[in-house]
This record gives structure tokens, sequence and C-alpha cells, in this order.
């Protein structure tokens, strides 16, 4: 790629990441008539469904070919009560499907979903009820990552819960200047820990971009938290970490699971639970996977390519999906 292609290319990388946290943008889609089910046909890659009933059944042929899964309702930012309360039932409802799946099954999700826009005390309030119910059935429950300015809050909240419950758990964003401060101040709770490079668009004084610092520095987080003894999960596509890690020997330690989103390198994935590693699927499901699906296209630009194919009718390959 010479210098303009690769120019254009970080310039379209950032076009995409802020259609992606455009809330106007994403509730005009969300409320076309035309253009949602237009654009949530090349989304659909991504997601295991608009509703809970759709995403059980892959979930369920995806523990039944021997990988673990990990469910969210995905959506964020919610700033009304109502719509927390909304959301927080339904991720109760899903933890109820869960029942019997036991340790395979986590459940993820934004806290600014269930609370976190309106008042850090609600979201507390909903992930305790969560966390209670989870407990019964043994269901572990997954804090995702999002923008920097709520991390310092995702943190404490993440620690509150932790002091108090053994199933919560946490994303940690590599590319984040702080993460392995917060790594340190966290690494004594037993909760699983997923490590993700971040997805987000951070400035230089907040974040690290995508370069052989990040990795190094992705590989020092994981091997800190394997040292530990305490749940991993390496959540990364990138294909050079695993095998780097899998050298180290690292990958087949009994706390260690690599984590992939659904319908990104499941031949990679398959490889590696078909080695004997432990492998988990994010399996999103709902209908606002408005910034996950740009987020998608942003990382990897032949997405976008076949996202256009795909909705003008034009795609003839197998979805990865196929691969599992
Ligand atoms: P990187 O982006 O460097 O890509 C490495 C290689 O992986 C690429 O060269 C390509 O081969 C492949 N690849 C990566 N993305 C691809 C895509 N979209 N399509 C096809 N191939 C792709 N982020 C966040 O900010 N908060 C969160 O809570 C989470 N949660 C989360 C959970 C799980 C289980 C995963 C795997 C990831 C997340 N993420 C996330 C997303 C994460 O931060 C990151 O944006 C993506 O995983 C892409 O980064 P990679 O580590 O794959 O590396």
């Amino acid at each position: 790629m010479n210098e303009t292609e690769q120019q254009l290319r970080l310039i379209a990388t950032s076009a995409l990441k802020s259609i992606a946290r455009n809330e106007q943008i994403k509730q005009h889609v969300l409320e076309s008539e035309s253009l949602y089910p237009l654009i949530f046909r090349a989304a659909r890659r991504f997601i295991a469904g608009e509703t809970r009933d759709q995403a059980l059944p892959e979930a369920i042929k995806l523990i039944s070919k021997g990988y673990s899964v990990s469910l969210d309702c995905i959506g964020e930012n919610k700033t009304l009560e109502k719509e927390c309360t909304e959301a927080k039932n339904e991720f109760l409802q899903l933890v109820r499907s869960l029942r019997g799946t036991g340790h395979l099954s986590t459940m993820s999700l934004d806290l600014s979903k269930i609370g976190m826009m309106v008042d850090g005390e609600l979201a507390y309030r909903h992930l305790e009820e969560l966390l209670r119910e989870a407990s019964l059935y043994g269901v572990t429950i997954m804090i995702s990552a999002e923008e920097s300015f709520k991390t310092e809050q995702i943190v404490e909240l993440y620690k509150r819960a932790a002091g108090n419950y053994v199933n919560v758990g946490i994303t940690l964003q590599a590319h984040l200047h702080r993460t392995e401060r917060d790594l340190a101040e966290i690494q004594h709770y037993p909760g699983r820990i997923r490590f993700v490079k971040g997805a987000y668009q951070e400035s230089e004084d907040n974040g690290e971009p995508r370069s052989e610092r990040l990795t190094e520095k992705y590989l020092r987080l994981v091997e800190a938290r394997v040292a530990s003894g305490h749940p991993v999960s390496i959540a990364t596509h990138d294909e050079a970490i695993l095998g780097e890690l899998r050298r180290r020997g690292y990958l087949g330690q009994p706390n260690v699971e690599v984590e992939m989103l659904y319908g990104i390198r499941a031949d990679l994935l398959k490889t590696l639970k078909d080695e004997g590693y432990r492998a988990r699927v994010y399996l999103p499901y709902g209908k606002e996977w408005h910034l996950y699906f740009f987020h998608r296209l942003a990382e990897y630009p032949p997405n976008l390519y076949r996202a256009i194919a795909t909705i003008a009718d034009r795609v003839n390959t197998p979805d990865e999906e196929a691969y599992y």
C-alpha cells in the first residue's frame, strides 16, 4: 500500500468510527423502514439475530461443537431510566435462558445500557440484580469496555461488584494508557479479565494506535494476568499475537481461553479449538447493532466491500459462520 492509499485508509477508518458513535444516524437507521432491513442484511454476518429466541439456537449449536459462548443483547448509552430497566429485564431473561449451560456461557453487557448514563447507582443496582440471578445458574457476567471517558466509572463499578460477587468479569482495552494501572488495581479479584486491543477511536493522550508497541503491551498484560492464576480471555483475532502466546506456552494454561467475535476468523478459532485450546465465541444479538457493525467495518476494510456486495445482493461465498 502506498502512502496515499494508507492515508485514505486512515481517513476512512476514522470516518466509519465516527459514524459508529453517531447517535442521530443510529436512531435514523433504527427507525427507517427502508434503511434498517437493507443495512441489517450486511450486519447479519456479525449478529446472531434480532431477538434472544434467534440467538439462543446459535449459542446451543456452537456449544454442541465444543465452543463456549458469551451472549450480549447489544446496545449502549441509554439515557432514560425506563429504557435501562427494560434492558436489564432483557438481560435477566437471558441469564435465565442460560441455565443448564453453566460455565460454558457468559453474558456480556455495556454498563451504559443498564443505567450508567443516568446514574451510577442505577447501573450498580441493575448489575447486582443480574449478578445475583446469574450466580444461581453459574453464569458469569462480563462488563464490556466503552469509550475512555467512561473507563474510570466502569472500573469503579466493577471493583464494587467484584468485592461482593465472584461471577463478574471485566474487559480491559490494551490500547488505553491507563490499562496497566487498572490491571494492577484489580489483579487480586478472581473474576475473568478479557483483554481486547480496543475498538473506540481515542486521542494520543489516551490511547495507543495499532502498532508493534501495542502488540508488546498486549502480550505483557496477558502474561501478568496468566501468572496471577485467575481466568483470562485473550480476545483478539491477531494471528501473530496468538502465535506468540502459543509459543510462550500461555494458550494452554488452565486459566486461559481465546475469545473471538462471531463471524470473524471462525477458521482460526476452529483450528485452535481442534488443537485442544479453550475457545469462546462472543455472540451479540438485538436491534442495536449500529455501533458494533460500523466498528467491524472500520477495523477491516474488506468487510466494507463485502457489506456493499451483500446489500447489492452480489455475495455467493459462504459466510464466516459456516467455518465453526
Ligand atoms: P486488529 O484490529 O489488529 O486485527 C488483527 C487481525 O484480525 C486483522 O489483520 C484481521 O486479520 C483480523 N480482524 C480484526 N478485526 C476484524 C474484522 N472486523 N473482520 C475481519 N477480520 C478482522 N472492544 C472494545 O472497545 N470494548 C469491548 O468491550 C470489546 N469487547 C470485545 C470482546 C471480544 C470477545 C473481542 C474479540 C473483541 C472485543 N472488542 C471490544 C473489540 C476489540 O477491541 C478490537 O476492536 C477487535 O477485536 C479487533 O482487534 P484485534 O485484536 O482482532 O486486532
